[in-house]
């Protein structure tokens, strides 16, 4: 069947205006068509080529969305090898003046002569991939391989949306001709419209050099994606460690479609074979090249004249490093000039003039000495892992976060394992993950202590936290300052002169342990301590005294129990009395205090079970501190507690609302049918159906004399 002249220019002016928005979108993030536009026009680009599969080019946007699944990965002989870049083992400022100073004196450079031109750049840390165009065509993308032979990763790497399929040899030839009638404007008046824009010829072949890598932003969404589908049984699922690996990962994924879901990026910062095409004469302008073609150059790419600039490069990148969408691992120079490349030449497989002058590295493989708990100022318990000391993000680690139970469990760190430890600026060092493979075997799971390992009470999570806590606040070493200025604080005890400072000089010094040691304290243990004068001491010792004549909610509020602040202490201060009827009260005692739910009341009846804070307060009671006690609030009995009453007609004197009120009072439950779990059903006039079903059901029925005996009873 031929093809129509029309769908045939149709076509090709929707792949013409495709290259141009895509290019707008993915490398210069200016679209200028709203997605679904683009869609449209997609769609009936892949119409067409459905219609007749004859106008299906290489270069079509449509061959974005992959192909089959590969058995494997054919391999690519590279043309020009791609070699590698030697690498400036000093990581200070000087690793810039030695390269220069290398490159000069290969030159034969004189102390006076003018600087070397160089280009900086930024190191990105993804892998490296070479891009065959053949006339503008991207034909193969192939890794780097042994730097002879990589492989033929061509389906994958169309999926990346800022890699051109076809390189723009112009500016957007303007608006899209309608069907029917590009013929006429022909070939003629597009080249005219490039060579004004000034843009250069294309070179028949043109290898482009560059980096596949994903971002920050992409790897974390990825991650998270991964981390649902193993929530939801995926098998042979799993998270990526950093996104070098998920990018590499990707590249020589063999499913197109599961590649096409891995988002990746790419810059261009090289080249391999070019025949044809222009002549150049420095590393800039062939990057500033590859950019009017359509394909992305970084924008930190810069140029750079002699030591000092490369020094100041290296540094303000080292500053932004942290900040930037991905990662990179350091910068690389190279000698701008290519003839002055040619004269460098190569040893071995490094190009003399060019260098990578990397940064400390992030991350590192170390392993696990042990699990420590920490507990914090508030009881928190938080694991820790220690490791063999390990060089990372520019400072040496020691230990690393497990941050909670469920963290740990979740990255399943064990002792004696190798983990990755990644320090980033100045984020606190964490462990991304365990190399499983060096697993030693029999090393056993992480489970949370359920004591505190300061001072043995009882740690508990509380239902809905992730957190486990020390439930020994006033005993517990780790605690023990916030305790004692919790305890002394205004709203609590009061004690006057009794600051933070203070605080921290007396339990550093070992003079106070805990609160009943705040009663203990003599003058002469006082002036003892540092900028502590005579006057100021026994202005504390009267403080002390003072504080003593307390009340119960204040006392109950600087124990500190967790959950109970000052209105709560007064709640259960007002309901018990007593200080031992709330000691010794239950979990279902405690939930009859008004406002109090069984968060609160679990959390106070696990204090007050802990041997250790009963001493505690045992001892303070026997220092003298003291309060008027009361009484238990008398509470309204509550005969009716769990009946079920059912009211029926109209009662001589009482509206259905108060007896329901009064009913309700009383404790009972006031339902609108009757049935057997029935107690009472109460009768007035007119009564219908619901006393039928009482007496065939044998419920007892009152009358409003009967409901007021009930009552009373
Ligand atoms: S130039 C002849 N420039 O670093 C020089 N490489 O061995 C060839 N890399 O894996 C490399 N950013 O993928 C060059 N701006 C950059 C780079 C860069 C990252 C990677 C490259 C290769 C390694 C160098």
């Amino acid at each position: 069947m031929s093809i129509p002249a029309r769908d045939q220019e149709r076509a090709d002016a929707l792949r013409e205006l495709l290259h141009h928005h895509a290019h707008q979108y993915y490398v210069l993030d200016a679209p200028e068509l709203p997605d679904a536009e683009y869609d449209k026009l997609f769609r009936e680009l892949q119409a067409l080529e459905e219609k007749h599969p004859e106008l299906l080019t290489p270069d079509s946007p449509t061959q974005r969305v992959g192909g089959r699944i590969l058995e494997g990965f054919a391999k690519v002989r590279h043309q020009v090898p791609m070699l590698s870049i030697r690498t400036e083992t000093d990581i200070e400022a000087s690793g810039a003046r030695n390269f220069d100073a290398r490159v000069r004196r290969e030159l034969g450079l004189k102390e006076g002569d003018p600087p070397v031109g160089y280009v900086a750049e930024l190191k990105f840390d993804g892998l490296a991939i070479s891009l065959r165009y053949e006339n503008g065509t991207l034909v193969q993308a192939a890794t780097r391989g042994d730097g002879e032979i990589g492989e033929d990763v061509t389906q994958n790497i169309q999926t990346i949306g800022q890699i051109p399929l076809r390189l723009n040899a112009g500016p957007h030839p303007g608006p899209l001709p309608q069907a029917g009638e590009g013929a006429s404007q022909g070939e003629d008046s597009l080249s005219r419209k490039r060579e004004r824009a000034g843009v250069r010829a294309i070179p028949p072949v043109l290898e482009v050099r560059g980096e596949v890598f994903m971002r920050r932003a992409d790897f974390e969404r990825l991650n998270e994606l991964q981390r649902e589908k193993i929530a939801k049984g995926a098998k042979n699922e799993k998270t990526f460690v950093n996104p070098r690996n998920a990018a590499a990962g990707a590249v020589r994924q063999l499913d197109p479609a599961i590649a096409r879901q891995r988002p990746l990026s790419f810059y261009a910062y090289g080249w391999g074979q070019i025949e044809g095409g222009p002549a150049f004469e420095t590393h800039y302008e062939v990057l500033q090249a590859l950019r009017a073609w359509g394909l992305p150059v970084s924008e930190r790419t810069v140029q750079a004249q002699g030591a000092d600039d490369l020094i100041a490069y290296h540094q303000a990148v080292g500053r932004d490093r942290d900040s930037l969408p991905f990662d990179i691992d350091g910068v690389v120079y190279k000698v701008d000039s290519l003839a002055l490349q040619k004269q460098l030449g190569f040893v071995t497989r490094e190009p003399r003039w060019a260098v990578a002058h990397k940064f400390p590295a992030q991350e590192q493989l170390t392993t696990v000495e042990s699990i420590d708990i920490y507990v914090g100022r508030t009881g928190k318990l938080t694991p820790v892992a220690r490791l063999q000391p390990v060089f990372v993000g520019g400072v040496t680690v020691t230990n690393a976060t497990l941050h909670n139970e469920d963290e740990a469990r979740r990255k399943d760190v064990r002792v004696g394992d190798t983990v990755i430890v990644r320090r980033a600026g100045d984020v606190i060092p964490e462990v991304v993950s365990v190399v499983a493979e060096k697993r030693v075997p029999g090393a056993a799971q992480f489970t949370m202590p359920r004591i505190c390992p300061v001072c043995g009470s009882a740690a508990v999570r509380e239902e809905g936290e992730v957190d486990y806590r020390c439930t020994g606040g006033l005993f517990c070493g780790a605690q023990r300052k916030q305790a004692i200025l919790h305890f002394a604080q205004r709203r609590a005890m009061d004690v006057e002169g009794l600051g933070e400072k203070l605080v921290d000089q007396m339990v550093e010094a070992g003079v106070i342990r805990t609160l009943p040691d705040l009663y203990r304290l003599g003058l002469a243990n006082l002036v003892a301590l540092e900028r502590m004068g005579e006057k100021s001491a026994q202005n504390l010792l009267a403080g002390l005294e003072q504080s003593k004549g307390t009340t119960l909610p204040r006392f109950l509020f600087g124990l500190g129990i967790r959950h109970v602040g000052e209105s709560t202490a007064r709640d259960l201060a007002r309901h018990f009395g007593k200080l031992d009827g709330i000691m010794d009260a239950s979990v279902e005692q405690l939930l009859e205090v008004p406002d109090v739910g069984p968060i609160v009341a679990e959390s106070v009846h696990a204090f007050f079970q802990q041997p250790h804070n009963r001493e505690v307060i045992a001892q303070l009671r026997a220092c003298g501190v003291h309060w008027e006690e009361g009484e238990p609030a008398v509470r309204a009995p509550k005969p009716l507690a769990g009946k079920t009453v059912v009211l029926t007609g109209t009662l001589p004197t009482l509206s259905r609302d108060e007896a329901k009120d009064m009913l309700e009072a009383a404790g009972a439950k006031v339902a609108g049918s009757v049935s057997k779990k029935t107690d009472y059903v109460v009768a007035g006039a007119e009564a219908g159906s619901k006393l039928d079903k009482a007496r065939e059901l044998g419920v007892a029925v009152l009358d409003e004399d009967g409901l007021r005996t009930l009552l009373a009873s």
